[in-house]
C-alpha cells in the first residue's frame, strides 16, 4: 500500500517547514527514482509519534478523495548526512534518523504554495469545501493563513502536513459534543480557506465528506491506514480507539457538528 524507497542522495533543504524537511532523491525496489520531501524522524524533535500520525492522516486524506502528495517510507542509511555538504543542520538531522522515515513524493515545480490572498473562485467549490470539512473533522490546526500547508496547480488543491491533528480529542474525552472545544478555539477562523468557506457555506456544507468517512469506516479503511502507520513506525501512537469513539459520538449527533461548522464559517 505504501511504497518503500531507499535514500540515494540529498538535493537541497526545503524552503519551508519547522521540521526542516529535506528534498532528496530516493529509489524504489523497481529502480524508479523519485524526488521526495523527507521529514526526518529527528526533525519531529520531541514528537517521535508524529511520523505515524502523519502517515495515517495522509492516507486517510487520499482515501477521502483529497489530493495529497503520495506518502512514502524512506530507508535512510546510517550517516547519510555525509552526503550533505552545505546544510549542516540538515546533515545532522539525517545522521540522527537512520531507519525508516516519512516522506512525500514531490508534487513538481508547477505546483505553487497557496497564498492567503489568492481567490478560490476558479476552483471547484466541492474541492474547497472538502478541504475545510476534512480539516474540521480531523481537528487539523496547521493550515492557517501564516502557514498554509496547501498547494495548487491549475484548478486543483493539494493538502500536506498532517501531524497536528485530533489535538482536542483527549481534552474532550467522554463529552457529549467533543467537537465543540475544537470549534470554540476559533480554529476555523484561522484557516487559510476560511473566507472561501464563508462564501460557499450552504445548508449541507461538509456532509459529502462525512458520508465518505462513514463509507471508509464501513470498508475497513481506518483500520488499514492505522495498520500501515503502525507497521512503519513502532512509535506511532495513533489512538484509533479514541478516534473511533469520537466518530461514533459524531455519528449520533452529526447535526450539532455541522451547526458548529457552519456557525464557525459565519462568524
Ligand atoms: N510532496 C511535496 N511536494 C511539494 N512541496 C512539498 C511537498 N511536501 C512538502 N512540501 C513543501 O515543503 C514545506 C514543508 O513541508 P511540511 O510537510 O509542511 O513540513 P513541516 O511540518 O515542517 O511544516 C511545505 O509547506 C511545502 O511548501
Ligand atoms: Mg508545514
Amino acid at each position: 500500500m505504501v511504497r518503500k524507497l531507499q535514500f540515494i542522495g540529498f538535493i537541497e533543504p526545503a524552503k519551508r517547514g519547522i521540521t526542516k524537511p529535506l528534498i532528496i532523491q530516493a529509489k524504489g525496489a523497481d529502480g524508479v527514482r523519485e524526488t521526495v520531501f523527507l521529514k526526518t524522524l529527528a526533525g519531529y524533535a520531541d514528537r517521535p509519534e508524529a511520523a505515524g500520525v502523519e502517515l495515517f492522516t495522509t492516507l486517510i486524506a487520499q482515501r477521502l478523495g483529497l489530493r495529497a502528495p503520495e506518502p512514502v517510507l524512506v530507508e535512510v542509511p546510517t550517516k547519510a548526512g555525509r552526503l550533505v555538504y552545505d546544510a549542516p543542520a540538515h546533515a545532522e538531522l539525517l545522521n540522527q534518523s537512520a531507519g525508516l522515515n516519512f516522506g512525500t513524493v514531490a508534487l513538481g515545480n508547477d505546483w505553487k504554495v497557496w497564498l492567503p490572498e489568492l481567490s478560490t473562485r476558479s476552483f471547484p467549490e466541492e474541492m474547497v469545501e472538502r478541504v475545510l470539512a476534512f480539516d474540521a473533522l480531523i481537528q487539523h490546526t496547521d493550515r492557517s493563513r501564516d502557514n498554509p500547508n496547501l498547494m495548487w496547480k491549475g484548478q486543483v488543491l493539494a493538502v500536506l502536513d498532517h501531524e497536528k491533528v485530533f489535538g482536542y480529542l483527549k481534552l474532550s474525552d467522554g463529552e457529549a459534543q467533543p467537537w465543540r472545544r475544537f470549534f470554540q478555539a476559533r480554529t476555523v477562523a484561522r484557516h487559510v480557506l476560511y473566507s472561501a468557506g464563508r462564501r460557499l457555506a450552504h445548508p449541507d456544507f461538509g456532509k459529502q465528506l462525512w458520508e465518505s468517512v462513514l463509507e471508509l469506516e464501513l470498508e475497513g479503511g481506518f483500520d488499514e491506514c492505522h495498520q500501515s502507520a503502525v507497521a512503519a513506525f513502532s512509535s506511532s501512537k495513533v489512538d484509533l480507539a479514541r478516534i473511533r469513539a469520537y466518530l461514533s459520538t459524531l455519528a449520533a449527533n452529526a447535526g450539532d457538528f455541522f451547526d458548529y461548522l457552519k456557525a464557525s464559517l459565519q462568524t
